[in-house]
């Protein structure tokens, strides 16, 4: 193929490394932005190590025909996500294709890659069944064609130990690295990434307080997605519970008219969170900022191939902590050790970096205590984190703020299931979410505490601040603090007021595509199997199969229904009078789709029990049902959906499946079933949403 090659030509990567002389390339596939962290940490340590720099690559804006062209004395890093069922991430899927695609020639002509010397992170999780699949896959056909692997491949597991097992790895890569590149450790140093300057004078106008994309401000129009998030209207909000004052879901409704949003049943929709005010105020104080935490900075990239300025500046200290950067996750074990060299006093750096080297300590501590970077400062200066934090009860440390900018990774969107139909409800995207919290384990330092999910616990803000109730102060164990994210206060206060239009607040939301979507043909039998939030998707499959039901109805009368598949839809949820979500819905979509619909409820926490006493499950139900499941799916050539929960019950609902199909084809559920779901997998008639 004769492309293009040489400077000039921005898909080049060679060119761009020769030209900046970089001998590192590092190619990362990334859906929510881990691997992308990861990929920036690598080229960080490379140039800490060893003073060379890499050159960080979004493999979709590069082409891959010179990957056979790599110079001796250079390596490339693939740092490559799987998402979902074993596939590639969205902006891998071309390379990951042209990889193992034996039609594809590089620049030389032909399938050799002799020449490279590469080095493979993988990120996946277990929950899942395509563990790392695509970082295998892609090493194997790499290998495949003569590429030589520095080192053993890496893989994270995201479920439970990402970080641990990336810290585990990299160091007998990098001594591996340095063999075969021919360098030595110590010949870097620790370079900044970013300046960060406090300016004096700026216009008000041209601050960004938590927009999250430049063309906000600029007011440029462009299509919304992950990188231009359209700042969406609340329209409506509210709790679904009826009872338990201590759990809460949430029903909130976004706005997308004139937005040129569009969506479809069973897409995702990202939001944008904002981090807890007291996390908030706790890391300014421990950072000493607390007192210009308005302050106007600019930031800027000492080396933008290498890192780019995560987020839009000027801004303000309080912006980039409060919607940012993620300061609400664990702090990792890495990030404490280079802190500690700016601890305010001996025993508080003595404190980090123990948690830096002692494994058992730091998992004690940290890890199960879920203690974010702001409380592992305080704890470290002045072993108390009960407090409310203010400038006078917290002694503040060194910590440069460009350190902060490099270190903790950006404030990612949370992605939710979206519960409407766009054919019921075209101009807006409904959320149904339960709001995540927990007890975390109290050990030697610190006491229990109550962990909230970030994204979820914003939401619940949200329809406080949306619906003017006052958020309660939810007591910590022992302790009563407040758990509340200022909704977004940055935008209330703001001088455009972009967050709030006089009661109407505003959330940061974008849609990702998905292929879970119903059967075009109405003919086709539908199960679907959502128990908890896992209705969410199922709602909008309800919803879309009512508006279509309606509309044939106005044509045809409802004889127009009476050759379309029966949908099912097995529910879960502990309590028919507490947690039932959207109860007062269903009779009403059941009547209009006229016995073409049948819900099944399991209340696992009321009568009847099973007769040994134990709970009924929505596996359960479908097993009572077996007959009529198994005739919709193998005779309707029916489809099945499954949401929620991935670890216990999409593994137990599977198996219910695997043996109802295998028995009814007169066999076994290990032998037929195994086959008949596996068809159905490869055929897309069996879809899993699933979570863990
Ligand atoms: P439980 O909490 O009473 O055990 C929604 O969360 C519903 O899913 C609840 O009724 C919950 O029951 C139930 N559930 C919990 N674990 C499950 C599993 N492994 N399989 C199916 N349903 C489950």
């Amino acid at each position: 193929k004769n492309l293009p090659n040489g400077s000039g030509n921005p898909r080049d990567f060679i060119a761009k490394m020769k030209e900046s002389k970089k001998r590192i390339v590092i190619f990362y596939g990334s859906q929510t932005g881990t691997a992308e962290e990861y990929a920036i940490r690598l080229a960080k340590e490379a140039k800490q190590k060893f003073g060379l720099s890499s050159l960080v690559c979004d493999p979709e804006e590069y082409d891959f025909e010179n990957l056979d062209q790599l110079p001796d004395n250079s390596a490339a890093i693939f740092v490559m996500a799987t998402y979902g069922e074993g596939e590639p991430t969205d902006n891998a899927v071309t390379l990951t294709q042209n990889l193992s695609d034996e039609s594809f020639e590089f620049s030389n002509g032909g399938r050799d890659l002799s020449n490279l010397k590469f080095v493979m992170f993988g990120l996946g999780n277990k929950t899942y069944e395509h563990y790392n699949a695509i970082a295998r896959k892609v090493e194997a056909d790499l290998m495949a064609m003569g590429a030589h692997r520095i080192g053993e491949r890496g893989e994270g597991d995201d479920d439970r130990s990402m970080e641990e097992d990336y810290l585990e790895w990299k160091d007998g890569m990098w001594e591996a690295f340095a063999r075969e590149m021919g360098v030595e450790e110590g010949q870097g140093g620790d370079s900044a990434d970013f300046v960060v300057t406090e300016l004096e004078t700026h216009p008000p106008e041209k601050v960004y307080l938590g927009e999250l994309s430049a063309r906000a401000l600029t007011r440029t129009k462009g299509i919304h997605d992950a990188k231009n998030p359209y700042a969406s209207p609340v329209l409506a909000s509210k709790e679904l519970f009826e009872v338990e004052a201590s759990r809460n879901c949430v029903h909130i409704e976004f706005g997308i008219e004139g937005s040129g949003i569009a969506y479809q049943h069973g897409d995702h929709v990202g939001v944008w969170p904002s981090n807890p005010d007291l996390e908030v105020v706790r890391l300014l104080c421990a950072l000493g900022l607390y007192n210009k935490k308005d302050t106007v900075i600019g930031i800027e990239s000492l080396d933008p191939a290498l890192a780019k300025v995560p987020f839009p500046v000027p801004t303000t200290y309080a912006t980039v902590l409060r919607h940012y950067i993620d300061i609400s996750a664990v702090a990792g074990r890495q990030i404490l050790g280079a802190l500690s060299k700016f601890a305010p006093t001996p025993e508080a750096e003595a404190a980090l970096k123990a948690l830096n080297t002692n494994k058992e300590e730091y998992n004690q501590v940290v890890h199960d205590g879920c203690l974010k970077l702001g409380e592992v400062l305080q704890l470290a200066a002045s072993n108390d984190i009960t407090s409310y934090p203010t400038p006078e009860n917290t002694t503040a440390w060194n910590i440069p703020f460009d350190i902060i900018v490099s270190s903790i990774p950006r404030l990612q969107a949370r992605y939710y299931s979206i519960s409407s139909s766009p054919k019921m409800h075209p101009t807006t995207i409904h959320v149904t979410a339960v709001v995540l919290k927990y007890e975390s384990i109290p050990s030697q330092k610190v006491n229990a505490k109550w962990v909230y999910g970030v994204g979820t616990n914003f939401l619940l803000n949200v329809k406080f601040a949306a619906t003017g109730e006052q958020a309660p102060m939810i007591a910590e164990p022992g302790k009563a603090q407040p758990a509340t994210v200022s909704v977004p206060s940055y935008a209330i206060e703001g001088p455009r007021g972009a967050y709030k239009q006089e009661t109407m607040y505003k959330v940061p939301i974008h849609v990702r595509r998905s292929t879970f979507r119903l059967p075009t043909n109405p003919k086709s039998p539908v199960i679907m199997i959502g128990p908890g939030t896992g209705i969410a998707p199922f709602r909008g499959f309800v919803q879309e199969r009512v508006a279509l039901a309606r509309r044939t109805v106005e044509k045809n009368g409802p004889e127009g229904l009476a050759d379309w598949g029966k949908i099912y839809l097995f529910y879960g949820c502990r309590k028919s009078t507490e947690d039932f979500l959207y109860k007062n819905e269903w009779p009403g979509y059941t009547a209009e789709l006229g016995g073409k619909f049948s819900m099944h409820t399991a209340c696992s926490r009321e009568p009847p029990y099973k007769p040994d006493g134990s709970k009924i499950y929505v596996q359960d139900l479908i097993w009572e049902l077996r007959d009529e499941v198994a005739k919709a799916v193998l005779d309707g050539k029916g489809y099945v959906y499954i949401c929620g929960d991935a670890k216990g019950m999409a593994k137990s609902v599977e198996e219910v499946l695997q043996r109802l199909l295998g028995e009814a084809k007169g066999g076994s559920g290990e032998v037929e079933g195994a086959a008949e779901m596996k068809l159905l997998k490869e055929r897309s008639r069996l879809m899993l949403d699933v979570w863990s």
